[in-house]
């Protein structure tokens, strides 16, 4: 039988729940062409729900073209410029002579090697010569723009990862750039999103920054205990099983509402459940869980210095005035200056998350498992 629940994939249909207010505003934002920016730590629902979002405004509106650029392994200019194009093109035309047809039409200067992939679907894949590129990089930049006006359509083109470009060498010259041209046009519109929040933040949110005001600025959030209950609730008896209300409660507490986790944690109660899934066997669940990531953890932890390890505990513990002498004097924090370098060092590496000043763990699990065993020992 097919289990219920899905993780690391992106949720559709029947495994997409919730987000049903964030859903309609993005498709407002992409039915109006408005820019967007999209920010929330790693596995919360990003990809998730622009897809979903993306489907749904299309539906709504014939002219609309939405495309979907993941920039997880793009390291540079040269390879943002071909998958830009590449996408805006494989969006736009409905045959693959239509896409040669719009190669040569709207790229008078560059002259990009074009081949349709042997990949289903037939994906066209687009070359260029990079020195050219480099020298002329507006006619991709434009792309979407010109393709838009040309045929009559509205285009969104949705980045994922964005905050990669931070990496690229000359980093603010290139947004620098991109800004530039994007914010002239008036058919196409863009959603940028990533799961680096002090990245995200640094290029979106810093008035020094090419970005600074690009678009509306969304903060993801986790989903609702009611939801998520509902949610097991229903995909346990669409399987013929169900689940007591408080095992249903449980498993959001014990994953802190986290999309990813809860769907993994309920799967791991759904595979351990014959007919009624109970409190008792979440608890059961949830220890395989920890005890699955504990490796991972270990790993992890290896790479922390002493003194992060230390502000984690005092965290850990609920400490509020870390920077109190009696609290670092308790933990063995050296310095107020060390609690600001590990929290900074934290949050860099992404084991901690600072939203408005209040840090948190990204992971839960990882809390706990700091928590009840690495610091309990
Ligand atoms: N709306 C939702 N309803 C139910 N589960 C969800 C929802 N959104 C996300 N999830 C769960 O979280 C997981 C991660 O979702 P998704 O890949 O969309 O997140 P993301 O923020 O894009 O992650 P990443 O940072 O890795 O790119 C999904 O596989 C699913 O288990
Ligand atoms: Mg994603």
């Amino acid at each position: 039988m097919e289990t219920p629940f899905v993780f690391g994939k992106v949720a559709t249909e029947k495994n997409f729940t919730d987000r049903e207010k964030e859903t309609a505003e993005l498709v407002q934002q992409f039915t109006s062409l408005i820019n967007t920016i999209i920010i929330s730590p790693r596995r919360w629902g990003k990809s998730s729900l622009v897809n979903k979002a993306a489907a749904a405004a299309m539906a709504q509106d014939d002219r609309l073209r939405i495309c979907h650029i993941d920039l997880f392994n793009v390291r540079d200019e040269g390879g943002f410029y071909t998958l830009l194009a590449q996408k805006v093109i494989a969006a736009t035309a409905t045959k693959w002579e239509e896409a040669v047809g719009d190669v040569k039409k709207f790229f008078s200067r560059l002259v990009p090697k074009i081949a349709l992939s042997a990949m289903p679907g037939n994906e066209i894949s687009l070359d260029f010569d990079w020195e050219e590129v480099r020298h002329n990089p507006d006619e991709v930049l434009d792309l979407a723009e010109k393709i838009a006006e040309e045929k009559g359509l509205k285009i969104v083109v949705c980045i994922d990862e964005f905050q990669n470009i931070s990496e690229f060498a000359d980093s603010v010259g290139f947004q620098k750039r991109l800004r530039a041209h994007w914010q002239r046009h008036r058919h196409a519109a863009y959603c940028l999103y990533g799961s680096k929040r002090h990245m995200m933040m640094e290029v979106f949110t810093d008035a020094s920054m090419p970005f600074y005001k690009f678009g509306t600025l969304i903060f993801l959030e986790k989903i609702g205990t009611p939801q998520l209950t509902a949610f097991f609730k229903s995909r346990f008896a669409d399987t013929g099983k169900s689940i007591d209300d408080t095992a249903a409660r449980l498993i959001a507490e014990l994953t802190d509402n986290h999309p990813y986790y809860a769907q993994q944690l309920a799967q791991l109660s759904w595979l351990r459940t014959r007919d009624r899934c109970s409190e008792e066997i979440v608890r059961e669940a949830h220890a395989a869980l920890v005890e699955q990531l504990s490796l991972l953890f270990v790993t992890i932890t290896e790479t922390l210095t002493t003194q992060q390890l230390y502000y984690l505990k005092a965290l850990i513990a609920g400490e509020k005035a870390i920077h109190s002498t009696a609290v670092m004097n308790r933990y063995r924090i050296s310095s107020a200056t060390s609690v600001a370098r590990s929290k900074a060092a934290l949050i860099e590496c992404d084991v901690l998350d600072n939203k408005g000043g209040a840090v948190s763990f990204q992971d839960p699990i990882y809390a706990y498992w700091l928590k009840t065993q690495y610091f309990a020992g």
